[in-house]
């Protein structure tokens, strides 16, 4: 497995394991979580070092998981989990949360759950309108400065809010939607990044599964999958987006891979600071994207995916949370 090094020097084999689905929001979610930890064990073998988690997946039950999955083997691993939607007052409620007070109390549940001494790469998940991006990379600062947190990053921030925080500390990763059915970075985050030197991780780098060619209907998602409520995934918007997938897949029969290994591939060929974090709860699901590595794709058929259609419907059914 390849590696990238992102913004201030961190190394991560360039695809990582985005490790949400395990516990939170998509169909079987916290139901197998020794079939979840053999996914980890098996990509840890495969040379993935990058895994991603979050103190809302669960919540907290991923990072629980997370940890006892890389227990004896945390320093072959970077773990990166994020703070700044559940608000650790006098209960756990949701709500957007980016104050000092609220950085320092959720660093240490997260540290506590994911039992280790340090997170390598800590994300503020989403921003708060309410707290000025200077307190809260104050905050980092300070967490870096104790050694709990080795590097810091933004999770679907506006490019004046990655301005003003790196202007503090330099930021080491944005982590925001990129895939072939949701382009939005390339038009000011990414030139962005490359300016100022900061890694770039895609989420939801298949499309929430969608990409891969495999969800064909709602009827396939349990009733609590977050997809149900996706507007990509509902109704004629689903059908129409099919189309996105035939296009891959005319492209992944030229090639002799997979639909989700060709969406992985092009987004490996967007730059060299690019991390991209699929989430899967299977062993062979995993080998297969792991092997996208290795699939280069002509300069012909990266402009042949760069033209596919446009999607139908938002990313999310509430957009106002994001590019904050
Ligand atoms: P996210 O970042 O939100 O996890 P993603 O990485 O774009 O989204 O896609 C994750 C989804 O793709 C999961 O539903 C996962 O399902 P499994 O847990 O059943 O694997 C699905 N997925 C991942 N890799 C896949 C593959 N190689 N073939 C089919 N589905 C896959």
């Amino acid at each position: 497995m390849k590696h990238v090094t992102l913004g201030t020097g961190l190394d991560v084999s360039r695809l990582g394991l985005g490790c949400m689905g395990m516990s939170a929001f998509y169909t079987g979610a916290g139901q197998d979580d020794a079939g979840a930890t053999a996914v980890i064990h098996r990509a840890i073998d495969l040379g993935v070092t990058f895994f991603d988690t979050a103190e809302i997946y669960g919540p907290y039950t991923n990072e629980v998981l997370l940890g006892q999955a890389v227990k004896g083997r945390r320093d072959q691993v970077v773990i990166a989990t994020k703070f700044g939607t559940l608000l650790h007052r006098s209960d756990d409620s949701r709500g957007l949360d980016g104050s000092a007070e609220n950085v320092r109390l959720a660093v240490e549940g997260s540290l506590k759950r994911l039992d280790t001494d340090y997170i390598d790469l800590y994300y503020q998940h989403r921003m708060d309108p309410g707290t000025p991006i200077e307190e809260t990379v104050g905050a980092l600062k300070q967490l870096i400065d104790e050694g709990k947190i080795r590097h810091y990053g933004l999770s679907e921030a506006a490019p004046a809010t990655i301005r003003r925080a790196h202007a503090v500390h330099p930021v080491t990763a944005v982590q925001t939607e990129y895939s072939l059915w949701s382009r939005d970075p390339e038009s000011e985050i990414l030139p962005l990044l490359r300016e100022l030197g900061i890694g770039f991780v895609p989420y939801s780098p298949l499309g929430r599964g969608f990409l891969t060619g495999t969800i064909r209907s709602l009827d396939q998602l349990d009733e609590a999958d977050f997809r149900r409520n996706n507007p990509r995934f509902e109704g004629e918007n689903l059908q129409a987006n099919i189309r996105i997938v035939e296009e891959v897949d005319a492209v992944a029969s030229e090639v002799g891979a997979t639909p989700g290994q060709v969406a992985l591939a092009w987004l490996l060929a967007q730059g060299d600071n690019i991390a991209p974090i699929p989430g899967t709860t299977k062993v062979a699901n995993l080998e297969q994207n792991v092997a996208a590595d290795a699939l280069v794709l002509s300069p012909e058929q990266l402009a042949a995916l760069a033209a596919v259609a446009a999607p139908a419907g938002d990313r999310y059914a509430d957009m106002s949370p994001l590019n904050r």
